[in-house]
């Protein structure tokens, strides 16, 4: 069982240890370069929260810091959110990000009352795309030159759930 808390600038160093041993083959999001460089963002979380643009947890297994989820939500449409995950490498395949989405998707739903949850990832992200597989999100599409990082342009996968989905009957495209 995993457990969910707003990141404390304590967990900075374990931030930072775990963000520069992932798989950052796939994961365009900045990494930090220095430990004063995520406490920043970790200081800047509360601000992003109380303006209701995103939720950042950090992922708790066993009373250690494994790993970072979060909401973001979309500013032109505020009733969708956008989850997004990293795990410790070292913690990899016990069903933490699995569960990690399980537990935003409450946030989101019932907390935030959001309608729509989206998870995108690189096609070529076959671990992240189970994790969304796994809680039963749907493929919408995939998107093409969706995401620039470092000078290129990837494309993403989007797979979503909206709050009264029944997806009993559908196929995934
Ligand atoms: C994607 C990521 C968050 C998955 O975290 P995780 O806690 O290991 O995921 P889960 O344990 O919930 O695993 C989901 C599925 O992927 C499988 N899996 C996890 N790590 C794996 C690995 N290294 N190799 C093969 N399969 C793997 C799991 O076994 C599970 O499948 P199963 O139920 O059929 O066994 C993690 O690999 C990561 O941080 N990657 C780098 C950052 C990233 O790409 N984030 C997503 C951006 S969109």
């Amino acid at each position: 069982m995993i457990e969910l808390r707003y990141p404390m600038v304590e967990d900075a160093e374990r931030f930072y240890e775990i963000l520069n041993n992932i798989d950052t083959t796939y994961y365009y999001a900045t990494i930090p370069d220095s430990i004063e460089m995520e406490i920043k963002w970790i200081e800047r979380r509360k601000y992003k929260r109380e303006n209701k643009l995103e939720y950042n947890y950090a992922i708790i297994y066993n009373g250690k810091v494994v790993g970072g989820c979060g909401l973001t939500i979309y500013q032109e449409y505020d009733h969708i959110g956008e989850i997004g995950y990293f795990v410790d490498k070292y913690y990899s395949g016990k069903g933490i990000a699995t569960q990690a989405v399980q537990e935003l998707e409450r946030v989101a739903f019932e907390d935030l009352n959001l309608g729509r949850i989206e998870i995108r990832m690189d096609p070529r992200n076959k671990i992240s795309e189970k994790v969304a597989i796994k809680n039963n999100y749907i493929k919408e599409g995939l998107l093409h030159n969706a995401v620039e990082f470092q000078c290129n342009y990837f494309d993403y996968s989007l797979y979503a759930k909206t709050k009264s989905f029944e997806n009993k009957n559908l196929k995934y495209i």
